[in-house]
C-alpha cells in the first residue's frame, strides 16, 4: 500500500473539534470509562449504549466495585446488549487489576492488551484516549475510512491487511493529540464515511485526498471476505406460567449465552399436541395452551428459528419459578427469550 496518510491529523483534528458529538464517554479520559464504553460499543449502536453506560456506572462506579460485584448484577446490567462474554471478561479484567495490579489500570499497550476481553481495537482505544499512546483503534469504521482513502481493494478483514493499515496509521499519530485522533477517525467513519451506498463525501474533510472518491469508487471499497452462512437451529420455546411465576432454567457455563437464564425449550418445531406431551414429560400440569407468533434471533454464528407456546400451568418439574420481581432483580434473560414474554405477560389477570 502506497497511500500517504500524513495529511490526516492536520485535516481531521480541526474537523473533529467542530463536529464531535457530545457523548457521555467523551466527558473525561478515565480508563475505566473509556474501556467500558468501547466494550459496549462493539456490536451496539451509540444511541443504544448511552442508557446502558449510565446505568452500569451508576451501579458500579469504579473498577473495584466491578471486581467485587455479584456476577448476576453484571449480567442484569448487560441484559439486552448481547454478547454476554463481554461483561464476564470485563469483570475478570477488573479482578486482575484489583488483585494483581494493586488496583492500578495498566498504562502501556502490552499491559492493557493482556487484560481479559481486550483485543487490539480496545487496547488501541484505551491506550490513545486515556494515555496518549500512538496506538490506533482500528474497527470496521476506521478500516472503511483507510481502505477508501487508499482505494485498497484487498479484503479488510484479512489480518495481514488490517495489520498493515494499522501500522500505516500508527506512523502518523500526532503526539499529544492521540486520543482526539482516534476519536476523529471513528467519528468520520460513524457520521460521514458511512458504509454501503451512503457515504457523505460532500461533508468529508478528506474528500480531495480520497482515492476512492477520486475514482468514483466509494461503493466498491471496502471489500470483505465472504462470510460462512449461519447455522440454522429450530426450537420450541415454552412460556410456562404458574401462580408462583414463570419457569426459568440456567444455561450451561460454557457456549452461547453461557450462565444466563433461559426459558425452557427443546429442539425442533413442535405442534400443540407435542408441546403438551413435552410439558407432561417435564411433570407439568397444563390448564391452557396458546401458540405464539414465530420469532427469529440472529447471533454471530447461529440463527434461531423459534416457535413459542404460552402455557398456563401448575408449578412442577426441575425449573426455577421466578416472579416479576425476581426477573427484574436478578435473572438476566437474553433478548432471544425475552421477546416471548412481551406477548404473554398480560394473559394472567
Ligand atoms: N464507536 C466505537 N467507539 C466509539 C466512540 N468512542 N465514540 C463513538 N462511537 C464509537
Amino acid at each position: 500500500m502506497t497511500f500517504d496518510f500524513s495529511a490526516l491529523p492536520g485535516r481531521l483534528l480541526p474537523w473533529y473539534e467542530q463536529n464531535r458529538r457530545d457523548l457521555p464517554w467523551r466527558r473525561d479520559r478515565e480508563p475505566y470509562h473509556v474501556w467500558l464504553s468501547e466494550i459496549m460499543l462493539q456490536q451496539t449502536r451509540v444511541e443504544a449504549v448511552k442508557g446502558y453506560y449510565a446505568r452500569f456506572l451508576a451501579a458500579l462506579p469504579t473498577v473495584e466495585a466491578l471486581a467485587e460485584a455479584d456476577p448476576e448484577l453484571c449480567h442484569k446490567l448487560w441484559e439486552g446488549l448481547g454478547y454476554y462474554s463481554r461483561v464476564r471478561n470485563l469483570q475478570k479484567a477488573a479482578q486482575v487489576i484489583v488483585q494483581d495490579l494493586s488496583g492500578v489500570f495498566p498504562r502501556d499497550y502490552a499491559g492493557i492488551r493482556a487484560l481479559p476481553g481486550v483485543g487490539d481495537y480496545t487496547a488501541g482505544a484505551i491506550g490513545s484516549i486515556s494515555f496518549e499512546l500512538p496506538t490506533p483503534a482500528v474497527d470496521g469504521n476506521v478500516l472503511r475510512v483507510a481502505a477508501r482513502l487508499a482505494l485498497d481493494d484487498r479484503p479488510v478483514d484479512r489480518p495481514a491487511v488490517k495489520r498493515e493499515l494499522t501500522a500505516a496509521l500508527a506512523e502518523i499519530y500526532p503526539r499529544g493529540r492521540c486520543g482526539d485522533f482516534t476519536q476523529a477517525l471513528m467519528e468520520l467513519g460513524a457520521t460521514v464515511c458511512l458504509p454501503g451506498g451512503a457515504p457523505r463525501c460532500e461533508a468529508c474533510p478528506l474528500s480531495d485526498l480520497c482515492e476512492a472518491h477520486g475514482a468514483g469508487a466509494e461503493l466498491t471499497v471496502p471489500v470483505r471476505t465472504a462470510k460462512k452462512p449461519r447455522r440454522q437451529e429450530a426450537m420450541t420455546v415454552f412460556v410456562l406460567e404458574a401462580p408462583q411465576g414463570l419457569a426459568l432454567r440456567k444455561r450451561p457455563n460454557t457456549g452461547l449465552l453461557a450462565g444466563l437464564w433461559e426459558l425452557p425449550h427443546v429442539p425442533g418445531l413442535l405442534e400443540p399436541a407435542e408441546a403438551l406431551d413435552q410439558a407432561a414429560a417435564w411433570g407439568i400440569r397444563v390448564t391452557e395452551l396458546q401458540r405464539q407468533a414465530e420469532k427469529r434471533h440472529i447471533f454471530t454464528h447461529v440463527e434461531w428459528e423459534m416457535r413459542g407456546y404460552y402455557l398456563l400451568c401448575e408449578a412442577g418439574g426441575d425449573f426455577t419459578w421466578a416472579d416479576q420481581a425476581q426477573r427484574s432483580g436478578g435473572c438476566a434473560l437474553p433478548t432471544a427469550f425475552r421477546q416471548f414474554l412481551e406477548e404473554s405477560t398480560t394473559h394472567r389477570d
